[in-house]
Formats: C-alpha cells, structure tokens, sequence
C-alpha cells in the first residue's frame, strides 16, 4: 500500500524550517491529507491523518476542524459538486476534489470570508502543482458561493448529510428519532473522560483539572465521567500518563459498571471478546476485586498493540496472573480455549462485537462515506456467531453483556432476538441506564442523548438449571 507523506512536513524536514505555512500551503497541505481520508483505495482514519502535527498550534487545530467538517458534510459536498461540476473530476487529480470539498466547507460552515476562503483555494492549486486547475477551482466556489444563500435541500441526503441507506435504516428503526439521531450526528462531541476510581475520585479528579485551568464538570449519565468544557491535547491531563485518566465517552463507561456492580467483592473469571484498542478492558480492570483475573481477546495483532500500551499507562501488567492478552478469532474456540477438561469458564463476558458504529458517527464521520449496507449484513453474521459461540464459555449464573456503538436493530434488538429464540438457558437483565430507550430486549442509548455517543447494551444470565 502506498503511504503517501504530507508534501509540507517531508519539506520542512528537509529544510529544519519552523516557519509556519501561509494561508494557501495550509489550504494545500488540509487538502492533501484530506484526500488521503476519502479516497477508497488508501483510506486511512481521520485520527492519523491529522497527526504528524503542524509545529504552529492554531493551524493544527484550523486544519483538524476542516478535515473533520468536511467529513461530516461529505455526502451533501458529494452530490452538490457533481451539480457544479460539467464533467467529474479525474481520479488521478482527486486532491482538486478535496481542495472543491475544503473550499464549499470554508464557505458554508466555517464561515471563512469568502475571499479568503476563495482565493486561498485557488491560491493552493499552485502549491500542489495543479495550475491547471486554478480556473476550475476559483469558477466552482464562486458559483457556490453565489448559491449560498438561497440554498434549498432538495434531498433528506442532502438536508442531513448522510447517505440513503444511513437515512433509510435509521427511519425504519426509529421513526419518531430519526431526525434527531441525524442531527446529532452531525455535531462535534465533548471530550469526556473517565476518572480511575482505583487512583483517585470524581470529586479530586476534578479539583485537579480545575487546578490545571481546565474546565469541566461531572458527567450525569455515568459515576466516572468528567466532561471537559473544551478539548485539550493529553499532554495537558494531569495524571494522564500515570494511568489518572482515560479519554472515553460516558456511554462507552457504562459498559465496565453494568457488567461489574458496584463494590462487587467476588473474585470472578472476565473476559473481554473483542477488546481492542482496550478502552473497555482498562475500566473492567480498574473495577475488579483483588484476585479476578481478565482475558483480553481481539483478532487484530496490530489492534492488541494499543491494548498493550493503554494498559502499561494504566499501570496494569499484560500477560500477568491478573491479565492474559490473547490474539485470536473469538469465534473459533479451537485457536484460544477448545473444548476439554482444561477449557476455561468466564463468570462475567463483556462482548463489544464489531459493528456499523452507527451511534459514533459524530466522532467517526468518515463513517458515513467507508461503510455500506453490505458490510453491516457481514457484520451480524460475526456478531452472531460471536455470541453463540461465548455463551458456550460463560458459568451456568454468570452474566453476558452484549455491545455494540450502533443504533441498528439488525445488530442488536434483532440480534437479541434470535439469539433468545435459541438459547433456552439465557435471560434478559432489565437495565437502569439514564435517559435510554429500554426494551425486553436491551437498552438503546441514541447519539445525541446527554450528548453521548450512541450505544447498545443487553445484559444478559445463563440460568442455573436448564
Ligand atoms: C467495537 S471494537 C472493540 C472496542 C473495545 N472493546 C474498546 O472498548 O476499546 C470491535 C473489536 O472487535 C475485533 N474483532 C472483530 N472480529 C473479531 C473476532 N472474530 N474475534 C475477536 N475480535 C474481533 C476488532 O478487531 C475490534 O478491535
């Protein structure tokens, strides 16, 4: 795979220069990396595109909102370009399309003025060595520009920014909540984070970053979450690399407590099915009592890695007595724990199945142009066989939380479902989780919901007796 290197930092390391880039260089470099996060062939997530950092601070920021939005507004940039455009642009000269992409975003949301935002764009041609393109380029957002105003959404795509089939699945499933699941989509999440109860309290954890002028306050849905007021770089956490923190949603931090009650004093056998990059594991680990020990399992060798790495910044030995780490296929039991007399039984599974992570689009808006219908219907059939194939691992009274950062019934009520209509020793858990839509098959958090992330959850027990 080709692994294209921003064209401005290869230049500033060959030059040692500190200079910061002028208005066009970082139009040109935000559209270069850009491009690297739509493209299909080369896509790479939008977190690694936005690092290695520009030196200056403002322009790193400027730049990450840009990529960001236009992400977010992709679907709707899409389809208005192909409006704009006499002929599409060539798949060879994809960093016009993102610089077109950059310069609508610039006009429409991030309210740049608009000769800035236009002759800077068309200023960037020049900087990317497509001078053939600064005519294009300057008559496209000046037509745009002109539309602006009495732009009318013809298109619920459009209106929304998200795909038909996003739109679709999310009417059917929820009618009275589309609109606002879509909305909230849309919008840029807090950063929140999760207090390590075993280190500190919500109560010290606080004062701490108020101390470090960072303003934040309790989060209400979950006892560990603390939002902040503004996002800030982790260097600037206190405690962070001492393992005080973890950036985490609070909806994701449900998961650990509905699992592991509160001062639970059993010794218990956990695992955690899919737990990579680890957010999950650190939390179940931070709530376990003293000898519990934890198998952590991710098909993804280069995922575990980050497992590693949250874990040693949490201060938790890996492949410990306490914490086993574990790269296989969850569902083939013949590769991490086949069946015999030595075959190991869990008390507690936390199973955080792969998924559409159609309830984390605001944090992941690349979502909306990398995933199809296609691939969700793939992604049940694993989720299914994951279950079925862990519930055969749990003790006859141990619990099986089932998760999933989506708002699809196909990857959760229905799964529940089905997976009831098989298993005659499984019961449903009610749930308490606030503000969630519950049912007697799981607890739906939609995005947007005291502005959390969208999450699944059914808690589920093997009877004792069947
Ligand atoms: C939603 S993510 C898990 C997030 C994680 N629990 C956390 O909180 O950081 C799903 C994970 O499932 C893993 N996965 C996918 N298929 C799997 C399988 N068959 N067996 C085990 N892990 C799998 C993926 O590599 C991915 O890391």
């Amino acid at each position: 795979m080709q692994w294209i290197f921003p064209w401005k930092v290869l230049k500033q390391l060959m030059n040692n220069s500190q200079a910061m880039l002028n208005p066009a260089e970082l139009r040109a470099e935000t559209a270069s990396r850009l491009w690297r996060v739509i493209q299909y062939e080369y896509s790479e997530s939008i977190d690694n595109v936005v690092k290695p950092v520009l030196e200056n601070a403002e322009q790193q920021a400027w730049m990450s909102a840009a990529i960001y939005g236009c992400c977010r507004y992709y679907p709707r940039y899409q389809n208005q370009l192909v409006q704009l455009l006499k002929k599409p642009i060539k798949g060879n000269e994809g960093e016009v399309k993102a610089l077109l992409i950059l310069g609508m975003h610039q006009l429409s949301e991030m309210k740049v003025k608009a000769h800035a935002a236009i002759n800077e764009t068309v200023n960037a041609c020049k900087v990317l060595d497509k001078v053939w393109a600064v005519k294009l380029v300057n008559g496209i957002l000046r037509n745009y520009q002109r539309g602006l105003e009495s732009m009318v959404h013809k298109t619920e795509l459009t209106q929304y920014a998200h795909p038909k089939w996003i739109i679709k699945h999310n009417k059917l499933d929820w009618p009275q909540n589309w609109r606002d699941i879509l909305v909230a989509n849309n919008l840029q999440a807090p950063m929140c984070l999760r207090v390590n109860q075993q280190k500190t309290t919500v109560a010290e954890a606080l004062q701490k970053l108020r101390d470090n002028d960072i303003e934040c306050e309790a989060h209400p849905s979950s006892n560990s979450a603390i939002v902040l007021q503004k996002p800030v770089a982790v260097e600037q956490i206190p405690g962070f690399f001492d393992g005080y923190f973890s950036v985490q949603d609070p909806a994701a931090q449900l998961a650990a407590q509905l699992l592991l009650e509160d001062k639970n004093e059993q010794t218990l056998d956990v695992l955690d099915a899919c737990c990579a990059p680890g957010g999950k594991t650190g939390h179940l680990l931070e709530r376990m009592y003293k000898n519990s020990s934890l198998v952590a399992l991710d098909v993804s060798a280069k995922r575990l890695e980050l497992v590693h790495e949250n874990l040693q910044r949490l201060d938790f030995k890996s492949n410990s007595k306490k914490v086993q780490i574990v790269c296989a296929d969850a569902a083939d039991l013949n590769a991490w724990n086949p069946v015999g007399e030595n075959q190991k039984q869990f008390d507690r599974i936390l199973l955080d199945v792969p998924c559409s992570a159609s309830g984390v689009i605001r944090r992941h808006p690349d979502i909306k142009f990398r995933r199809d219908l296609e691939q969700v219907q793939e992604l049940t059939k694993t989720q299914k066989n994951i279950l079925q194939t862990l519930w055969g691992v749990l003790k006859p009274g141990g619990r099986l939380l089932y998760a999933t950062c989506s708002v699809f019934k196909l990857e959760n009520s229905m799964q529940i479902q089905y997976f009831l209509d098989t298993a005659n020793d499984a019961k449903v858990l009610p749930l308490d989780i606030k503000d969630a839509i519950n049912s007697d098959l799981g607890s739906q958090i939609l995005p947007g919901t005291n502005d959390c992330d969208g999450f699944f959850y059914c808690l589920l027990e093997k009877k004792n007796n069947v």
